[in-house]
């Protein structure tokens, strides 16, 4: 019999129900009540905004769902959720979450990539050093083509069945480089939070972005820039290895 959610209104699963099953082929916490975010919800995070008008006329597709479970909280409580991301893209930035900090900053997260491709935007805050990772085996791949675009931000790219952490402090974003839907679950603390308006305002520093041979992470700063002076297409001349 498969699980259902005590309090439906939260869309929340109560983990004493468990075990929950992850149907990997439908992508789905079995029996969750998926948070739904379309493209309107996603206003300001796309830079090309032209794309992004044209594409809302287009219709206001769905970019990802979160199906959450929950404990019932208390000190020590742990929190999940199976995220999916869709293929697509607005302009030549690709879909990807709004982003947050966790309200309780000292939360830090795990990440477990599960299908897809795709791969997670970490940025400090403003005035922090940046995020920096431990295990040897999420760092960015030379041969991908994806570097650090500033400082304080880095793009990690992810497959299925990469694993990684995240430390408090740090503001996260996932993005779907592929062609298929990216499905990743986060464990997080229960009273972790989370605090969209800390990266709204300015937005993450880098951006994904379709290159010629493949997904690019570039200063957003320069994309805009380039955006502003040329449009879209000429955007991608002057970023060089992009194309549309
Ligand atoms: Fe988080």
């Amino acid at each position: 019999m498969p699980p259902v959610n005590k309090d439906p209104s939260d869309g929340l699963f109560r983990t004493d129900d468990g075990p929950h099953q992850i149907d990997i082929i439908k992508a789905t916490l079995v029996g969750a009540v998926p948070a739904e975010r379309h493209l309107s919800a996603l206003r300001g995070c796309f830079s090309d905004n032209a794309a992004y008008q044209a594409a809302l006329r287009d219709g206001d597709r769905l970019v990802y769902a979160v199906q959450s479970g929950a404990a019932d909280g208390g000190p020590g409580a742990l929190q999940y959720g199976l995220g999916v991301i869709q293929p697509g893209r607005v302009g030549l930035e690709f879909y990807m979450t709004k982003g947050h900090q966790h309200t309780w900053r000292q939360a830090g997260e795990v990440y477990l990539a599960l299908s897809g491709s795709g791969g997670i935007v970490l940025q400090a805050e403003t005035g922090q050093a940046r995020p920096e990772h431990k295990t040897d085996t999420v760092r960015p791949q030379d041969a991908t083509g994806l570097a650090d675009a500033t400082d304080q931000a880095r793009f990690v790219p992810l497959t299925a069945g990469q694993i990684i952490y995240l430390p408090g402090g740090t503001a996260h974003r996932t993005v779907n480089t592929g062609t298929e839907p990216f499905v990743y679950l986060g464990v997080y603390p229960a009273d972790a939070g989370h605090d969209y308006d800390a990266t709204a305002a300015s937005n993450f520093a880098l951006a994904v972005l379709a290159g010629a041979d493949g997904p690019v992470a570039t200063s957003r700063a320069d994309y805009l820039a380039a955006l502003s002076t040329s449009g879209n297409s000429a955007a991608a001349d002057t970023l060089g290895e992009l194309h549309d």
